[in-house]
């Protein structure tokens, strides 16, 4: 492969990696000032779709506008890397971009990216010349197949060609601000992303993340039905990843995340976090190997 290729599977990184969001707002108000590696904002935390391996529990909480413009000017030195959109949809919520305007003017300005995540369906709805004054840097599209029936059946009835068309429109509007493409692996999926790294790159789309489907068989959320089926075996991840680098010779960067490292990063962002009481449970492994 020509390109970039990152593997996430061993050593989680030391840099503090926290949440923010309805959960632990008030509980980081309370602590001292601190920098960050990154921070992955939710301004609301709900969603409009449902895909099947969903864990994250929703409610209509949001968190206010003034009182995060405080937290940004008082309990932030810096931030590496600044996330928009990681529990849940930002771009459900209107005041998505005035949320991005603050960041941008005040001491959480990201030194490195400042990165939009979003299942893209209701990118259109806001406005392309805040993000570009907010210096959006990274938009990252959450995308498992380029057949739109994949895409339907794991990621709650979205729609394929919508979700094309914005961003498309998004491109237009902000041609310097890179386009990753963010792929969970699943059997459904695990022998079609080929395609759509080929779909994404014949619109530009550079980098692509690729995430090994995880399953926490206590969370109260996820599809239970269909999740034990749709856990990789052992070796299918590492094999498509092989045949992926071994296909294309690309300038576009892949990134590898296997479910166990998504797993301890997780572990690790809830202790950086400050949650209170917040318990993942078992790992999908064990299900897993229990499954035979
Ligand atoms: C929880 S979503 C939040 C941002 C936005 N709603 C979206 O879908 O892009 C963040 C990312 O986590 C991924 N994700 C959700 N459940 C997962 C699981 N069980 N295993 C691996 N990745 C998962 C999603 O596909 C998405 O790319
Ligand atoms: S993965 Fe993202 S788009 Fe899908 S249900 Fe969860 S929050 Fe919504």
């Amino acid at each position: 492969m020509g390109g970039r290729a990152m593997y996430l599977d061993d050593d989680i990184s030391a840099v503090r990696d926290t949440q923010l969001n309805v959960y632990n707002f008030d509980t980081l108000s309370k602590e001292a000032d601190a920098s960050y590696g990154f921070l992955r904002f939710d301004p609301n935390n709900t969603c409009n779709l449902h895909c099947v391996y969903c864990h994250n529990h929703r409610s209509e909480a949001l968190i206010d506008l003034d009182r995060f413009v405080w937290f940004l000017n008082n309990k932030v030195v810096s931030v590496s890397t600044f996330q928009i959109g990681c529990v849940m949809e930002p771009t459900l919520d209107r005041r998505l971009c005035d949320f991005m305007l603050a960041i941008a003017a005040s001491p959480a300005r990201p030194t490195k990216d400042l990165m939009l995540q979003t299942n893209g369906t209701l990118l259109n709805k806001h406005d392309y010349d805040k993000m570009r004054a907010a210096g959006l840097t990274l938009l990252s599209v959450s995308m498992d197949a380029a057949d739109p029936e994949t895409q339907r059946s794991l990621r709650g009835g979205m729609s394929l060609e919508r979700v094309f068309r914005n961003i498309s429109g998004f491109k237009s509007a902000c041609p310097d601000v890179s386009i990753e493409f963010i792929c969970t692996v699943t059997t459904a999926n695990v022998d079609k992303v080929d395609s759509l790294v080929e779909l994404g790159l014949g619109i530009g789309v550079m980098r692509y993340v690729f995430r090994e489907v995880y399953y926490y068989p206590d969370n109260d959320v996820v599809d239970h039905e269909r999740m034990p089926a749709l856990l990789l075996s052992d070796g299918q991840f590492s094999a498509m990843r092989e045949r992926l680098e071994a296909k294309y010779n690309t300038d576009a960067q892949f990134i590898f995340a296997t479910s166990s490292y998504l797993d301890r990063a997780a572990r690790k962002m809830v202790a950086d976090s400050g949650y209170v009481g917040r318990d993942l449970g078992r790992m999908s492994e064990t299900v897993r190997r229990a499954l035979g």
